[in-house]
């Protein structure tokens, strides 16, 4: 569990599956990443919770969370540290951040604030370098990777075997002595 000063990061639990479901059953969420389909029924939902630990890998940083707002109880959506996919054909093996927000929780800062915990953590792990990969023109998600302090690759299509923008964080310089 990782707290940050409005946010609660925790597992998805299968008490959380229609606030999940209610979330990628839209459009407006559901367009951005995979294969863009929303989803259709609650059980998609479960099943998605339970793979949640194996899309998550074994790196002890890496995650699938809820982040749950702390002064409500309400999920605004969900922020991951994950393997990312390489290309078929490129030798990679990076790990990226990702988020999606309920829609009444946008404009709020949430998806910021709970990526650059998970961007902490990461680094605290010793992860080399974060990515994020973004639609071309999903200007709300590349947003969040340049409030982040993320470096902007551009097109890429070294991940998930598609063009996608690509953003990077190197971990803060440590102090010199
Ligand atoms: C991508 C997505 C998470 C971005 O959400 P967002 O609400 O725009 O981003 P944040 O949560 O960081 O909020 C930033 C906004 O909150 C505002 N804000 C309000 N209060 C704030 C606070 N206390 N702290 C920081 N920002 C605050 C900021 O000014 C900014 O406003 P703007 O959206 O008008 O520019 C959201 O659009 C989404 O879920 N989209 C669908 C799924 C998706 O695309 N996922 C990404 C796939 S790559």
């Amino acid at each position: 569990m990782i707290e940050t000063e409005r946010l609660i990061l925790r597992p998805w639990t299968h008490d959380d599956a229609d606030r999940l479901f209610d979330m990628m059953s839209r459009i407006e969420v559901a367009r951005w990443s995979g294969n863009g389909v929303p989803m259709a029924s609650i059980d998609e939902a479960h099943t998605r919770i339970d793979r949640m630990p194996t899309r998550a890998g074994d790196h002890p940083a890496a995650g699938l969370c809820a982040a749950e707002i702390k002064a409500t109880g309400v999920v605004a959506g969900m922020a991951v540290l994950v393997p990312i996919p390489a290309s078929q054909g490129i030798d990679r093996d990076d790990m990226e951040i990702g988020w999606h927000l309920h829609p009444d929780s946008w404009h709020q800062g949430y998806a910021t604030e709970a990526a650059s915990a998970l961007v902490t953590h990461g680094f605290a792990a010793g992860l080399p370098a974060l990515y994020a990969v973004t639609f071309p023109d999903n200007e709300p998600s590349q947003a969040v990777c340049l409030r982040l302090g993320m470096t902007d690759l551009g097109l890429s299509t070294d991940w998930y075997d598609r063009e996608l923008r690509a953003f990077r964080l190197a971990p803060p310089a440590k102090p010199v002595g």
